[in-house]
């Protein structure tokens, strides 16, 4: 199994959450990403069976791996859903609070290395970029479906690309004369707008971009930093790994705003609107991989950990 288990997903400063995320053994733990259940297997190993541990995927396949993975635990409850449907999770298990939640972002190794799931721009894949199946929204939509307007507000916020709008009109373009259905002709659209230098990070970002809105990624995340607030008990804690600068964004600033909500006026001597701090962050605030994981693991070089502690 050791082979194949590294070959889904090799699980990113699994150590470091742990140091900081497990601070109970017999706790309530509840990993948003289950993936191949890498982090879920090095963290059960250190619980005792006492302990529970709800594990979240939108992926079904990702759950049936991690699941066969993971089967000589008993202590496991597995949740096909959104990390944001907490509740519903916790509901499942029959568990009122949690004391450590592990949001570890995108998508995981296989995933990427699956062609039919159509995340990487290598030539000959089908643009689909679902991570549940079951979803509606492909690629392929937002490629043939979207206005100018809609797709360049897509790459620009969400790839971050500086030729947005200039690859959004090539699309509608090329879309009149044949569909978009295949990396080929995505990356031949990108090619056609976009000076040979930034040409790979330019296919990252507009890959990246898309699937961002295929899977609702960040307003998702929104709401489980939110809804994290209300699983969590006092003390518990929440840890974030993510691999772009949108996601740890999203994070840093969650962390931050809970850590001082007031919004009174500063001239104000004292608070009336009465919005108390529920999150303090963990020192030091970012936490990157070290050398010897990245050599292991080259995917851990763009991973940025927060932690924040339920008050
Ligand atoms: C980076 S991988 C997790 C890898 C895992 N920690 C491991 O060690 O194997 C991210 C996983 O989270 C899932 N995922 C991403 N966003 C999700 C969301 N909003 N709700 C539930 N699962 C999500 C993906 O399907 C993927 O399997």
């Amino acid at each position: 199994m050791a082979n194949n288990v590294d070959a889904y997903h090799v699980p990113v400063m699994a150590q470091e959450i742990c140091d900081r995320l497990l601070i109970n053994p017999d706790g309530n733990y509840l990993d948003g990403t289950l993936g191949g259940g890498g982090h879920a297997e090095f963290f059960l190993e250190k619980l005792n069976p006492s302990a529970c541990y709800i594990a979240i995927d939108r992926d079904s396949e990702a759950l049936a791996f991690a699941a066969q993975r993971l089967k000589r635990f008993s202590n496991i409850v597995y949740y096909q859903g959104l990390f944001s449907e907490m509740d519903a999770a916790l509901q499942k298990a029959g568990v009122e609070s949690v004391d450590g939640i592990l949001l570890d972002l995108g998508v995981s190794s296989h995933q990427i290395d699956s062609d039919g799931r159509g995340f990487a721009f290598r030539p000959g894949v089908l643009l689909d970029m679902r991570m549940d199946m079951e979803d509606v929204l492909t690629a392929t939509d937002v490629l043939n479906g979207y206005d100018v307007r809609e797709l360049t507000f897509v790459f620009k916020e969400y790839g971050e690309e500086r030729f947005s709008g200039r690859i959004a009109r090539e699309i509608v373009k090329r879309r009149s004369k044949e569909k978009i259905i295949i990396s080929n002709q995505l990356m031949e659209i990108i090619q056609r707008c976009v000076p040979g230098k930034f040409l790979t990070k330019s296919y990252a970002r507009i890959f990246q971009a898309l699937r961002i809105e295929v899977n609702r990624e960040l307003p998702i995340l929104k709401e489980a930093l939110e809804n994290a607030l209300l699983v969590l008990k006092p003390g518990g804690r929440i840890a974030v790994l993510s691999y772009h600068s949108l996601e740890d964004r999203i994070v840093k600033n969650f962390i931050r705003h809970q850590e001082n909500p007031c919004e009174c006026p500063p001239e104000i001597p004292y608070c009336v609107c009465g919005k108390k701090p529920q999150l303090r962050k963990l020192k030091p605030a970012l936490i990157t991989a070290g050398e010897d994981e990245i050599k292991l693991n080259p995917r851990a070089r763009s991973a940025k950990l927060r932690v924040g502690e339920k008050l």
